[in-house]
């Protein structure tokens, strides 16, 4: 087994995987509310043996630990039963999603029962009309029975609220005080510099102190130390209370990370914020293997996310 390091002590254990590049809502930072961006339907997917094989593959070199499933959006990949299983044979125990929660309702169940551990779900808003204006979609409340239904079968929940300036910076109390009587972990983000936002943030972005600054009008809160690999940055309220914020653009994490992505044609990519994709085969012979992935190693920033003409529609959150 090699240990692929790089110069700051990077190395790979934590794969981000996504299934299908289709999505079920049209969220303005993603597509612009842009439908023929996402829509789903008669997109080929791949099997559940193309993804296991190529994990596989992955897995003669690395010692991947976790794995996320995102997308698009990943509950609309047909065969998450069978990969999870297939997943779980491969030696990885810790498997999670990112997923909108739209299609979740029906489906938590049946993911629990096949080996997920984790879901984070993606929430940006607890108004009906500021969720239509963000996601193009009605039906707020099909995310929120998702989420009972997660919490329900056991999956362990976590929420991920984009915070964009002009449309839902009021929504963080509301999402804050849902979080908390839930008692559901939360995690701001700030907006990235992704897709149609690559160079185009300045409009829209709100800052992790804006966050702060809003919750501090209902809430006191001290930071909380931050663990290695880590993408948010935690606090704890007086009462006891835990919020995150994923600050990429204010507070870069960069240095200590540890995610390798693969997406569903075969392409691996070491940094969310590079766009050129690496292709890899499960017949490649170790030695190009090798190669591919030292490359992959190679594209990791530095310091901070460097922005991507890809969205996290193409890419996986
Ligand atoms: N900036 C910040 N967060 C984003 N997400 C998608 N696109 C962006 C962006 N440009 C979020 C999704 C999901 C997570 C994977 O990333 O809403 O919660």
């Amino acid at each position: 087994m090699i240990t692929y390091t790089d110069p700051h002590y990077r190395t790979f254990t934590n794969l981000r995987l996504s299934l299908t590049d289709a999505c079920n809502l049209n969220c303005v930072y993603c597509t612009l509310g842009n439908e023929d961006e996402t829509m789903a339907d008669h997109r080929p997917q791949q099997p559940a043996s193309f993804f296991i094989d190529l994990i596989a593959k992955l897995q003669q070199q690395l010692k991947l630990e976790s794995i996320r499933l995102t997308g698009g959006e990943p509950l609309l990949y047909r065969h998450l039963p069978q990969l999870i299983q297939g997943l779980q044979q491969l030696n990885i125990q810790d498997i999670k999603m990112t997923s909108n929660g739209f299609l979740l309702e029906r489906q938590a169940q049946v993911l629990k029962l096949a080996g997920l551990a984790a879901i984070n779900i993606s929430l940006d808003a607890m108004d009906e009309g500021v969720f239509l204006e963000i996601t193009k979609r009605k039906n707020l409340k099909r995310v929120l029975a998702g989420i009972d239904a997660a919490l329900q079968c056991g999956l362990s929940v976590k929420l991920n609220a984009v915070i964009i300036k002009g449309i839902n910076e009021n929504q963080i109390l509301p999402l804050l005080n849902f979080a908390f009587e839930k008692n559901i972990p939360i995690r701001f983000l700030e907006i990235m510099a992704m897709g149609h936002l690559y160079h185009n943030t300045h409009n829209h972005f709100f800052s992790q102190q804006q966050i702060l600054n809003t919750i501090a009008t209902q809430y006191q809160f001290e930071p909380i130390a931050r663990k290695s690999s880590a993408t948010a940055n935690y606090w704890r309220t007086n009462e006891g209370h835990v919020f995150g914020i994923i600050a990429n653009e204010t507070t870069p994490f960069c240095h200590d990370c540890n995610r390798l992505r693969l997406d569903a044609k075969g392409n691996i990519y070491g940094c969310l914020s590079n766009n050129n994709p690496i292709f890899i085969d499960s017949n490649l012979p170790q030695y190009a293997l090798a190669q591919k992935i030292q490359a992959a190693m190679q594209q990791k920033q530095v310091h901070k996310f460097a922005g991507s003409e890809l969205s996290m529609l193409q890419i996986g959150g």
